[in-house]
């Protein structure tokens, strides 16, 4: 991109994003995969690999060279760095490690909830998103190259990394939130699918009870920083558009769609307006979810009334599929979550706390483990209930585990060590039962209620043995890294 083209793009365009990647050496290209299939395998088998990069997959067989789609766009520290505005530029982003950014965004989130009133939406009147305009009777989302992810997938998922605009029918007030879309009725129409309790889900049956229907505007391309906002809880009376101006330090422009009334990004390569209708529903799913599994069955879900799409010259989607993690997002989830579990447990006031990791094997959400200098009896089992039940952590968690200072709580190896050695399961395991679960657990039976139970694991030293419990097998840290300098040759 010159200069000139980097000016002309508007705020949180996608181009702009993929152009200051490209400067790390963090995106790959792939030409002619499959949409069906192919496309997100080896989206899949990159995500396994150590750093995986974001993948812009072009020439896709039956599509245009130019319709693209992208994956795996928040799966490094680099490129999240980069994608929360938390450095400078690429020469600041090579030092960025998993433990830089989670330093880097501690304390982040809750100042960019207080600040985003100061960042308004700004409202534009043109945007490339204009290029083209398709109208309700001829929209057919099938003329984009939409991946069938997984092979057990109930249709092709058009929305995985998306940005689904609702509003209080009461307030106005505007939400952003991702939320599964699959592709119905032959490309007129797509499903979206919130589930109850999310805030775009309570701004639907809200609408719902009052006209049968609401009003939506989705982006399905766009910087990923509003996949972050979008998939992250963000305060509830907090719109996601705000927010993300308060993370970028400026306000973000949207259009205002003429059907509903809603923002629609301005930076964003391919977007719809419609209303959501009760009376449209089709049966929906299943589909690949981030916990690996297969876990709601098929089952009828509101459809839109897609009023228009617009979309740019070449647009790109961004995709974002869960499945077994690794996948897609697990790496943003889990940077997200441990910053946001430390953040709550200091701000509670506890002691000691230093450093929280919410495993990637677990989503970022079942496994949660956080590492403590333990200063008084009692300690270790507090900070494990508070992790387990905090707001950052309360959904869905399995197994809150707390460690002593010297695990690294990233470190699986370290922190089934410290389980495996630390812990006495007959007292050092408390089950909590009726927490918040969720219809996604593949534990939940059919039907029942989505409670769950934790476990919350005290797997640091007994507090009263401290001084005595039996020391490390293992040489001085210090005495180990002179040792490796001078036997450097023998140890390469
Ligand atoms: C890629 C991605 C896909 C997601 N898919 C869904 C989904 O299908 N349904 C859902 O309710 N939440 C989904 N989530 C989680 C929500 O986006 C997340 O809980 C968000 O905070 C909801 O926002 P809201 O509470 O403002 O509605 C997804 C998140 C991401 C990052």
């Amino acid at each position: 991109m010159t200069d000139a083209e980097r000016r002309a793009e508007p705020l949180l365009s996608l181009r702009t994003w993929l152009d200051r990647v490209a400067e790390t050496g963090e995106l790959g290209h792939v030409s002619g995969a499959h949409w069906d299939l192919e496309l997100g395998a080896i989206a899949e088998l990159s995500y396994r690999r150590p750093r995986p990069k974001a993948l812009l997959f072009d020439e896709i067989p039956g599509y245009d060279k130019g319709l693209r789609v992208l994956t795996g766009s928040t799966g490094s520290s680099r490129r999240l760095g980069h994608t929360l505005r938390l450095a400078d530029g690429p020469a600041d982003l090579s030092g960025m490690d998993d433990a830089a950014l989670v330093a880097a965004l501690r304390g982040k989130p809750s100042q960019w909830a207080a600040r985003a009133a100061d960042f308004p939406v700004l409202e534009v009147n043109d945007a490339p998103l204009l290029e083209n305009t398709v109208e309700g009777p001829d929209v057919d989302l099938t003329a984009f190259p939409v991946p069938r992810w997984h092979g057990l997938d109930g249709g092709r998922f058009i929305g995985t990394g998306c940005f689904v605009v609702t509003s209080d029918p009461e307030t106005g007030a505007v939400n952003g939130g991702c939320y599964r879309m699959q592709i119905q009725n032959d490309g007129r129409t797509a499903t979206i699918n919130a589930v109850p309790g999310k805030h775009g889900a309570q701004n639907i049956a809200r609408w719902f009870e009052r006209e049968g229907r609401a009003p939506v505007t989705v982006s399905f391309g766009h910087d990923p920083v509003l996949l972050v906002t979008g998939g992250t809880e963000v305060p509830a009376g907090i719109s996601e558009l705000d927010y993300t101006g308060a993370i970028l330090g400026e306000r973000v422009p949207v259009l205002r769609g003429t059907a509903t009334g809603l923002p629609i990004p301005a930076g964003s390569e391919f977007a719809l307006e419609g209303w959501l209708r009760q009376d449209l529903a089709c049966d929906e799913g299943p589909f690949g979810e981030w916990t690996g599994y297969y876990s709601a069955s098929r089952r009828p879900v509101p459809a839109l009334d897609i009023a228009r799409v617009h979309f740019r010259n070449d647009c790109i989607q961004l995709g974002a599929p869960p499945g077994k993690p690794p996948h897609d997002y697990s790496y943003m989830r889990t940077a997200m979550k441990s910053a946001m579990i430390q953040d709550e447990l200091v701000r509670a006031g506890v002691q000691g706390i230093n450093a929280a990791w919410a495993h990637e094997a677990g989503g970022g959400r079942l496994f949660v483990v956080v590492s403590l200098t333990q200063r008084y009896a009692g300690h270790a089992r507090q900070v494990a209930h508070l992790t387990a039940q905090g707001p950052a952590a309360a959904y869905m968690n399995r197994y809150a585990v707390v460690v002593d200072d010297d695990i690294d709580p990233s470190n699986l190896e370290e922190v089934v060590w410290a389980m495996s050695t630390r812990t006495d399961p007959a007292r050092d395991i408390d089950v909590i039962d009726r927490t918040w679960g969720s219809k996604l657990d593949p534990m939940l039976e059919e039907g029942a209620p989505p409670f769950n139970s934790r476990a919350v694991i005290d797997a640091c030293r007994p507090f009263e043995r401290l001084a005595g419990f039996p020391e490390v097998s293992q040489s001085d840290p210090a005495f180990l890294r002179s040792v490796a300098e001078k036997w450097c040759d023998a140890l390469s």
